[in-house]
């Protein structure tokens, strides 16, 4: 990998994994990091082939251990501004994805690199990984989204204990928190696991998973009358969907269907 493009790409069916090359780095977000994931981002979106998006870090030591801290100490204020525009610019494809993406935390995962895992829709940790955001020991705050992101997903509570004390967490405390949603078995390859885990979506129907993550991800902004309204708009899309009646024939003919994001 060079520099220029940081995030090795690798296919297993219908998942795309997408792993930061940077081991002598932690697997650090570089500006180049950040502009990579946000050009595969815009990219995916377009493929059809494409069903699930699975994200991690090379070695087994980090996931990734948050701003490249080599590169931000040659930074002014102003260029560090728009390195938070960048991530924000960057991130947010990941995280509007109209496929699943699931972040495989291979191992550390702080500051900016539990960011990056927050901006994901489903999380799985290796035993070993720890999950941090240590800003405010570092005279910052999180600000690629984990002020937000995290209560989201978390509460306030347990958000703030982590940003305040800059608390890190064990993958299992990260489970009983809800932090991540599975444990990888010790000895188990997260990826391998992660890829296994999410066979319903890579063989799911890309319409459906479509509108349930729209669906989910609208809970957050609006009242929950007007989500029931939009809830039905996401339903919509289905229901015109070859997949559904697919659905219906397979469930007469006693027979898995099989969906052609149609
Ligand atoms: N940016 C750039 N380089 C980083 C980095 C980062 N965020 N984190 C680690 N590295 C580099 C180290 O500088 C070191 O390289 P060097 O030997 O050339 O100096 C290499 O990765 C290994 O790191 P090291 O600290 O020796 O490994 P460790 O196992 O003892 O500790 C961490 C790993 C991740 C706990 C520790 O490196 C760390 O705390 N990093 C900073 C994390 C952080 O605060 N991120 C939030 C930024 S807002």
């Amino acid at each position: 990998m060079t520099e220029e493009f940081p995030i090795a790409v690798s296919q297993r069916g219908s998942v795309v994994v997408w792993t930061i090359d940077r081991p002598d780095r932690m697997n650090a977000l570089s500006r180049a990091t950040l502009l990579a994931f946000g050009k595969l981002a815009r990219e995916v979106a377009a493929n059809a082939s494409i069903r699930a998006i699975v994200i991690t870090g090379s070695g087994d030591k980090a996931f990734c251990a948050g701003a490249d801290l080599k590169e931000r100490a040659t930074m002014t204020e102003n260029e560090v501004r728009t390195q938070l525009d960048i991530y924000r610019s960057e991130l947010a494809p990941i995280d509007r994805c109209d496929k699943p993406v699931i972040a495989a935390i291979n191992g550390t995962a702080l500051g900016g690199g539990l960011e990056l895992a927050l901006a994901c829709d489903l999380r799985v940790a290796a035993t070993h990984a720890l999950l941090g955001l240590p800003e405010t020991s570092l005279g910052i705050i999180p600000a690629a989204g984990g002020t937000q992101r995290l209560p989201r997903i978390v509460g306030e509570a347990r958000a703030k204990e982590m940003i305040l004390l800059g608390r890190r967490l064990t993958a299992s405390e990260a489970l009983a928190w809800g932090l991540v949603n599975r444990v990888t078995a010790p000895g188990k390859s997260v990826v391998d696991d992660a890829v296994e885990w999410i066979s319903p979506i890579a063989e799911g129907a890309p319409i459906a998973l479509a509108a349930a993550l729209e669906a989910c991800d609208r809970a957050f902004d609006v009242s929950l009358e007007l989500g029931l309204e939009l809830e039905k708009v996401s339903y919509d899309k289905t229901l015109v969907s070859e997949d559904r009646r697919e659905a219906l024939a397979a469930f007469r003919e006693k027979r898995r269907p099989k969906f052609q994001g149609r």
